[in-house]
């Protein structure tokens, strides 16, 4: 029998302003989770939250895509929304986008994830969780860790990869159906380079190993402001990576965030910033952020999960974190000024961008010289 593993994640509200969940939002969540434990539609998950989205890791054996297990998510965050709107709470339902649901979350606002497969004896993976920042977040650590020996000597030494990954890189652009394109390491490397490099129009999907076909990485995909037209609040990216053996090991798949790359997202999703890598259930502070994402180990096994091991909870990491701090502080210092701030067509919020339409109007241009 296969095991899927579903992970879906939304700001259903929070307190203090964009900050973290209630705790009885919290614990709605999980109350919720063993309900659906017990019922048998999950054989196990587990609930825990990133800055103010609330992450939702589902064990079943429904595949990817389920109506099932989508309305179980959906129909949380509508409880969630709930607990939110009676608290008083900021943003209640922010991420819920369309008012009734349709069989699949993917469009309606939440991100997700999803991957099944026959369970290795052992099944080590990672749940990836960010706040504050866009889906291709993922892009430059996901190149590190399957594409680039430089970075993972492991993709050389280890002759279970020596074949490479496939890439599925999604552009999130095209918004009338899902734009896939499929390439290969280390064939098409540079080709892969060339998209990933745009992490605000190319996006994961997916990665796969090319000795057996096994799904070893899958990302969210949706832009929330490329679903409602407008901003309504920034992504919510989520993504899971099986490690071990055939696939890079854990500490390979989590060395890339020792870059603390610089991403968009921050204070109002229009700021690039370091990204922090943090312990799990972390709030959001300085400037409507950093950026955050944390990292949950966890084995599956005949559909039950171990405890996790929060991966970011080690010293090493409080020296990225100073690191992303450092690095975000030195942007900071430049305010306003480009490229301290995101693209216009990156902006947010409303406001660069209507005052430049304003002040368009009022240039005046000069007759050519003679
Ligand atoms: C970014 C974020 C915050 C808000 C900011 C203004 O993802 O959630 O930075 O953009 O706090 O929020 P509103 O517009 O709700 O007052
Ligand atoms: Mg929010
Ligand atoms: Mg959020």
């Amino acid at each position: 029998m296969k095991t899927t593993l579903s992970l879906i994640k939304a700001d259903t509200g929070s307190v203090g302003g964009h900050n973290r969940p209630s705790e009885a939002m919290v614990a709605m969540a999980k109350e919720r989770l063993a309900d659906a434990v017990k019922s048998g539609l999950l054989s196990d998950g587990r609930v825990t939250f990133t800055g103010d989205d609330i992450a939702l890791l589902m064990v079943h054996t429904y595949g990817v895509d389920h109506a099932d297990i989508h309305k179980f998510a959906w129909d949380t965050f509508v409880e969630t929304t709930n607990i939110a709107k009676s608290q008083g709470l900021y943003g209640a339902g922010q991420d819920l986008l369309k008012d009734a649901f349709s069989g699949n979350v993917r469009g309606m606002g939440p991100g997700s994830c999803e991957v099944e497969f026959e369970e290795r004896p052992a099944e080590p993976f990672i749940v990836f969780a960010g706040d504050k920042c866009g889906p291709g977040v993922f892009n430059y650590p996901l190149f590190s860790c399957f594409a680039d020996p430089y970075h993972n000597a492991g993709l050389l030494l280890a002759p279970e990869m020596h074949a490479g990954f496939t890439y599925n890189i999604m552009d999130v652009n095209y918004t009338e159906a899902d734009k896939v394109i499929t390439l290969k390491v280390p064939q098409d490397y540079y080709d892969i380079a060339t998209l990933l490099r745009d992490p605000n129009r190319y996006v994961i999907e997916s990665v796969v190993e090319n000795a057996g076909g096994l799904t070893a990485a899958v990302a969210s995909t949706s832009r929330l402001h490329n679903i409602a037209g407008k901003y309504v609040g920034k992504d919510d990216p989520v993504a899971i990576v099986r490690s071990q053996k055939m696939f890079p090991s854990t500490g390979e798949i989590l060395s890339p965030w020792a870059r603390a790359h610089y991403t968009l997202g921050d204070n109002r999703g229009s700021h690039h910033v370091a990204v922090m890598p943090v312990v799990q259930n972390s709030i959001i502070s300085f400037f409507d952020g950093p950026t955050i994402v944390s990292a949950a180990g966890y084995c599956v096994h005949e559909g039950k999960l171990t405890e996790s091991v929060d991966l970011f909870d080690q010293p090493f990491w409080n020296h990225i974190r100073d690191k992303a701090a450092r690095k975000t502080l030195e942007l900071r210092d430049q305010g306003f000024f480009n490229p301290a701030m995101g693209p216009h067509d990156e902006m947010e919020y409303t406001g660069v961008v209507e005052n430049l339409k304003r002040l368009d109007a009022k240039f005046v241009t000069r007759s050519p010289k003679k």
